[in-house]
């Protein structure tokens, strides 16, 4: 099983690396016969390591030089790729990727399958690619992603009250171990016990190994992937994954065998009843990959979005005071859903999505019909993604678009091609509505149970992280367990008559 896997993203093999230059040949066959928009002249390897090391200049940079589209060529591996921030441009691709004009093979996904396989849904492509979101995405809506909530908020208590008064701490550690947690109960159904504190720590291991432009490396230049041995980068990456997957194997084996409970609401339970249209259920190689992507997925991201509201939050003392006030109109009762519906906090969320996007792109599609874009004619098998970083900075919709502010969200309504954190069309994120849900649940339960705040005034700035984006690490201290909200509410009104 692991020797498979490390076949399929370890260092490359000479049949893949005929296969690289076979498709940069096609590519630039391809790239010949058709005018793709301007973009950076630089060698691929070169721009590769702009997009790895410092993404946000990059991106920044070709929009200067090049405006609304542009294309960036991000090694032989990958080919050309045309980049689109118009909400007009997305539009056009997010509603029309279903095969006729666009597609959205899974092929193309590669950066991430060291991690998730290549049984992933975000690997899937056609028929296989709607039948494994028809499946995966009931959990993650309406009533099922409801019946979460009370778990969210005892898992975010449990998760802050280990944090000692007074000490500063990195606030994305907690971030973090919520936000998995949340994941390990939810999709995996497990209980606190050896399985699942094993896997709380070697995720985190796995993914903070990943974190750092440099490690991050790791996932966009395969070359680097050779095994030195337990303390060298890959080698410690493939020796962490290994003990994952026997984990998640020694987890469905024994729920196999235990038989279905009718009773339980997690998502591997759904997984394994699951049937295809010939009777077949999922394998276990099927599965491990399903369940490792929900679990990278589903957590690194919205653990990247929380950390970074918990900094706007007590970066702003006046942003703080509303969301004290708006929750305290709740009378002391969290309700999930009433948190949910809070206007501020929901504006408070998608600011934050806004300005600090996880992914900073959609994933790729790929032209299927002959189609004019901005003004430019796509040829068929030109590959175009969705800058979701760029399109969240469009000055004529966000004005002083790299200032916090959450009123832009109360005052207008963005449609779905000018706000896209969670992407669009036939990917669109299976977990939206379950992260803008945790989000919410945690924020208000550390606001009202738990006085935080920054450790110091430094600046935090965006960083990549493995695939997608979070910020630069940044402490925080807590103070004394809260009593009662009009306390706090009180003490940050002044704070921010004090600022005024
Ligand atoms: C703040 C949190 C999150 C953000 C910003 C985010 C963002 C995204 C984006 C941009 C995409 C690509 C969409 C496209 O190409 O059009 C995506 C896909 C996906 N996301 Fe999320 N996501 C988040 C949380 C989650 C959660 C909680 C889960 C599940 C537990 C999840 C599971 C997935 C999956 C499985 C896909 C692939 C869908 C497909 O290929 O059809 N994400 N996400």
């Amino acid at each position: 099983m692991t020797d498979a896997r490390d076949r399929q993203s370890g260092p490359i093999t000479l049949r893949e690396s005929i296969f690289c230059h076979l498709s940069f040949a096609i590519c630039h066959g391809i790239e010949s016969l058709m005018a793709l928009p301007d973009g950076p002249k630089a060698s691929g390897v070169y721009q590769m390591l702009q997009w790895v090391a410092t993404p946000f200049r990059f991106m920044r940079e070709c929009y200067r030089r090049y405006g609304d589209c542009f294309t960036i060529r991000l090694s032989q591996r990958f080919g050309p790729l045309v980049l689109f921030s118009h909400p007009q441009a997305l539009q056009i691709i997010l509603t029309n990727d279903d095969g006729k004009l666009f597609d959205a093979p899974g092929e193309i996904n590669v950066l991430l399958q060291p991690v998730i396989g290549t049984q992933s849904i975000i690997g899937l492509s056609g028929d296989r690619h709607r039948r494994a979101r028809q499946l995966l995405m009931p959990p993650f809506h309406g009533e099922r992603m409801r019946s979460y909530g009370a778990l969210i908020q005892e898992i975010t208590e449990q998760v802050m009250s280990r944090q000692e008064a007074g000490n500063p701490f990195p606030a994305r550690k907690p971030m973090q171990a919520t936000s998995l947690r949340v994941v390990l109960r939810a999709i995996f159904g497990l209980q606190d016990g050896f399985r699942y504190r094993q896997l709380e720590k070697l995720m985190t291991a796995m993914l903070d190994g990943l974190g750092n432009p440099a490690s991050a490396s790791l996932l966009f230049f395969p070359m680097l992937r050779r095994d030195f041995g337990p303390q060298s980068p890959w080698g410690r990456f493939i020796r962490n994954r290994q003990q994952i997957d026997e984990l998640i194997y020694a987890e469905i084996s024994d729920r196999r065998r235990a038989g279905q409970d009718g009773e339980r609401a997690d998502i591997l339970s759904l997984l394994l009843s699951a049937r295809d249209e010939t009777g077949a259920t999922l394998t276990d190689v099927e599965l491990r990959d399903e369940l490792m992507t929900l679990l990278t997925a589903g957590h690194e991201t919205t653990a990247s979005a929380l950390t970074w509201a918990l900094y706007w939050i007590h970066r702003l003392p006046e942003v703080r005071y509303r969301l004290l006030e708006e929750l305290n109109g709740l009378n002391g009762e969290l309700d999930p859903a009433a948190v949910s519906r809070l206007p501020y906090l929901n504006a408070v969320c998608s600011e934050t999505l806004r300005i600090h996007p996880v992914a900073l792109l959609t994933f790729p599609r790929i032209v299927r019909s002959r189609v004019e874009l901005m003004g430019i004619s796509m040829e068929p098998g030109t590959i175009v993604t969705g800058c979701i970083y760029l399109a969240h900075r469009r000055p004529e919709v966000y004005p002083e678009p790299d200032q916090f502010k959450p009123d832009r969200f109360l005052d207008r309504h963005y449609s779905p091609f000018e706000f896209l954190p969670f992407g669009g069309g036939i990917r669109r994120c299976i977990g939206m509505a379950f992260a803008q849900f945790e989000m919410k649940l945690v924020l208000s339960t550390l606001l009202t149970r738990f006085e935080l705040s920054l450790a110091n005034g430094r600046t935090v700035k965006h960083r990549r992280r493995g695939v997608t984006s979070g910020p630069s690490p940044f402490r925080m201290v807590l103070g004394e367990r809260k009593t009662t909200s009009g306390d706090e509410r009180e003490q940050a009104g002044a704070e921010v008559t004090k600022q005024r």
